[in-house]
């Protein structure tokens, strides 16, 4: 029997079958949001309207994760990939750190590496399914950290590394929305909002110290326009951005604050990504065919939950088969090369869903095996 004509008995289904690490599922009432705005799609983003939406936004960044009064929430086109390049020109000022424990944190050292006006940078390297951590170090200036390796479910606690001189940058495109991080161990947390905040991608939002502030204000070399954050600071104090952004971006990620604000904040959010997180880990480690990819329990993402399938049978068909039956991108990082499905675990994500994923899972697995 083909694997993608096993059909999953409709009782375990869950209610939504989108487990995807990003895009990742969006909410209904982040769709009614946008209904309810109609009026403002195609209207411009420098008029108040928008612009109030943009500062309605900074503001909730602002309270979700316990900003200091003197933060600044900046906010360019482009994604966190974007801000790899634009560090390169506007924060790194010769030397750069990079933990790499995954395709993302890799990404950002080749470009430090790459850039003909940097110097080379300190990269300090882990094995899949683990975290690197850096130390302070002389001459480096910037240390770039991630919150949450999407591709391999790595998770580390934001650390503060370096003296009064230097700034940490951390990427939390999957980390951001999930658990508190005291702002005291960044100078720059910045995400794009396709993971726990539902939204579309293509833009990036940055939280930034003083500190990185000075920084970006101090740097003073050519920069493509684009990726120039002096321009990206000085438009996102007047609540815009340099060039057009998605307007419905915008709504999915102001109606998404919304609901995490209104149920408890980052309390809420966190409570179902460790419910449904748990879940999963849980599982695995009782079924003789699966494990934790992650060892290291303290390492272990709430968000995107990577999971070890014996050898005896083929991840690629699990996936298959959850996906015939509408269940859909359970598939692991593909660069990784693991027999290993990979589930996120977002706020958005139902635990109740995760528990009937799981039921789906072991049915799924006992028909394959
Ligand atoms: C940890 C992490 N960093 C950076 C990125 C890149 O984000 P974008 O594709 O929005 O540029 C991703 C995308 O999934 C990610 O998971």
């Amino acid at each position: 029997m083909a694997e993608n004509q096993i059909i999953i008995p409709k009782e375990l289904l869950p209610s939504d079958g989108r487990f995807g690490s990003g895009p990742s599922k969006v909410r209904p009432e982040q769709l009614a949001y946008i209904n309810n705005h109609a009026n403002l799609l195609g209207t411009s983003h420098r008029q108040k309207p928008i612009k109030n939406i943009v500062a309605a936004i900074q503001e909730k960044f602002k309270t979700l994760f316990a900003l200091p009064k003197d933060y600044e929430v900046l906010l360019t086109n482009g994604g966190a990939s974007l801000m790899w390049d634009a560090a390169s020109y506007s924060i790194i000022q010769d030397k750069s750190s990079h933990a790499v424990y995954g395709e993302f944190s890799s990404r950002f050292a080749a470009i430090s590496k790459k850039a003909p006006h940097l110097g080379n940078p300190v990269i300090v390297e882990a094995q899949p399914g683990t975290a690197s951590y850096l130390e302070t170090t002389e001459g480096v200036d910037t240390y770039c950290l991630t919150h949450n390796e999407t591709s391999t479910g790595v998770m580390i606690d934001p650390y503060y590394v370096g003296n009064e001189s230097s700034v940490v940058m951390v990427d939390a495109t999957s980390g951001a929305g999930s658990v508190s991080v005291d702002p005291n161990t960044y100078d720059m947390y910045y995400f794009s909002p396709q993971k726990c905040f539902g939204a579309e991608g293509g833009i990036v939002f940055a939280l930034c110290s003083p500190k990185m502030i000075s920084r970006i204000e101090s740097i003073d070399r050519y920069a493509p326009a684009i990726l120039d954050l002096k321009t990206t600071l000085e438009n996102s104090r007047l609540n815009q951005t340099l060039n057009t952004p998605a307007l419905t971006t915008l709504f999915l990620v102001d109606a998404q604050l919304d609901w995490i604000l209104e149920n408890g904040g980052m309390d809420f959010s966190n409570k179902r990504c460790a419910d449904s997180s748990a879940q999963l880990f849980n599982w695995a480690q009782n079924n003789p065919l699966t494990s934790p990819f992650v060892e290291n329990e303290k390492e272990r993402s709430l968000v995107t939950a990577t999971i070890n399938i014996d050898s005896s049978i083929d991840a690629e068909d699990v996936v298959a088969t959850l996906r015939f039956n509408g269940i859909v991108d359970c598939d692991p990082y593909r660069k990784l090369g693991k027999n290993q499905i990979r589930v996120a675990t977002f706020p958005s994500i139902d635990p109740d869903d995760i528990s009937q994923l799981i039921k789906c899972l072991d049915f799924v697995i006992g028909e394959l095996n």
